[in-house]
């Protein structure tokens, strides 16, 4: 459904279906302005606290606020120091703290306003504050936009690893305008076309051909739309990922190594990236040695010289995955739009590097 608002301004809504956990992803570019009138339609509290962090809160915390108070919400705000630091316990317990002394009820909302960071925490704490109240997304990274604030992952970091402390727990709405895009530093780009990269190899169609031609800034709200719905469409079937949605994780199993390797210094992103390419030329060993030169081609498009000596990163994966399991589960492709899920032992899985 494509609706014209105001001259310019393009509107399209996409629907997540969940059952009772159903809700749309709204994509109105230049549209941040209309975030009031949507919470309006879905939910009935008056107080909204939105959650955003400092580097976000200087472009567009200003018109957010006057959206949801010109639609009748009282408005509260927390501007949290920006970066991956911010997503831990005791930041957490300060903004359920903040819903305490404001009396938020199950009615009321949180707004996540920013990165994957922001989406990830402020969405931690709409899930269980009260065990639960309303959240609504409003991604304004690339890599949130086209992944982490779809799908109802939720959670913060312990000092044990990543994510550890979470929860699924789906949104009201997400909201997305693709032209707070224009303020994203070009590094923050980058991160989120490695994700952008997976999406593309998956479906293999026209997002594959954007990416191929580098010509995302140009069909933006065209790619950010289709990366939304091809993640929708999977949630819908798996929302809880025991199965398909492990398909999200192409290039992650290497990616993630990477990322360790690296000391969490390089973006999540880039790391993808590289993880990419290790498991598309694995991909083709493990099928008779087919040709992925057009996958890995595109890849290499987006400047993918791995830093890192491959053995170590594999002994890396497996030394950490003995202590559950003696196998690992990797997606890999037998060409863009045909990746599938396999469990190979930790030794067919070195053979493959
Ligand atoms: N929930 C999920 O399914 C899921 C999926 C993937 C990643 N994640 C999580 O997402 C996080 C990474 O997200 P991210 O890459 O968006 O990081 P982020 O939230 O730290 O944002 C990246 C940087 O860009 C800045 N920024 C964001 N939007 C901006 C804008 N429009 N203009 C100017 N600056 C802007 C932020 O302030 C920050 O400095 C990680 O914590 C990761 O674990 C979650
Ligand atoms: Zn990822």
């Amino acid at each position: 459904m494509l609706v014209k608002r105001d001259a310019g301004i393009k509107m399209k809504r996409i629907k997540v279906e969940l059952g009772k956990n159903s809700y749309d992803i709204v994509l109105n570019q230049g549209g941040l302005a209309h975030v009031g009138e949507e919470l309006n339609k879905l939910v009935k509290g008056k107080q909204v606290l939105i959650v955003t962090d400092e580097n976000v809160a200087k472009f567009y915390l200003a018109p957010l606020k006057q959206s949801l108070e010109l639609a009748g919400y009282k408005v509260e705000e927390q501007v949290i120091p920006a970066g991956e630091k911010s997503k831990n316990p005791s930041t957490y317990l300060e903004l359920i703290d903040i819903l305490g002394n404001l009396k938020f009820l199950r009615d009321d909302t949180v707004v996540a306003l920013g990165g994957g960071v922001v989406g990830d925490l402020a969405g931690f704490v709409a899930a269980t504050y009260m065990r639960g109240i309303n959240l609504v997304q409003v991604p304004t990274s690339l890599l949130a936009m086209i992944d982490s604030s779809i799908g109802g992952k939720v959670g913060v970091d312990l000092p044990y690893g990543k994510n550890l402390l979470g929860a699924f727990y789906q949104p009201k709405l997400v909201f997305i305008d693709v032209d707070t895009l224009s303020t994203l530093p070009e590094n923050e780009w980058n991160n989120g076309l490695g994700e952008g990269l997976k999406y593309a190899l998956l479906d293999g169609g026209r997002l594959f051909d954007i990416m191929n031609d580098q010509s995302v800034k140009a069909n933006l709200q065209e790619f950010v739309e289709l990366c939304a719905d091809y993640k929708a469409r999977i949630v819908e079937k798996d929302e809880k990922e025991s199965d398909l949605r492990r398909l999200l994780n192409l290039g992650h199993t290497l990616g993630h190594a990477i990322e360790k390797k690296s000391n969490y210094e390089l973006p999540h992103g880039e790391a993808v990236k590289y993880g990419l390419k290790l498991i598309l030329q694995a991909s083709g060993r493990l099928n008779g040695n087919i040709n992925l030169d057009n996958e890995i081609t595109l890849i290499n498009k987006y400047d993918a010289n791995i830093p890192y000596d491959v053995e170590e990163l594999v002994s890396l994966i497996t030394n950490d995955k003995k202590a559950e399991s003696d196998s690992i589960n990797a997606v890999f492709v037998k060409s863009a739009g045909n990746c599938y899920i396999k469990k190979l032992s930790f030794e067919e899985f070195k053979k493959l590097f």
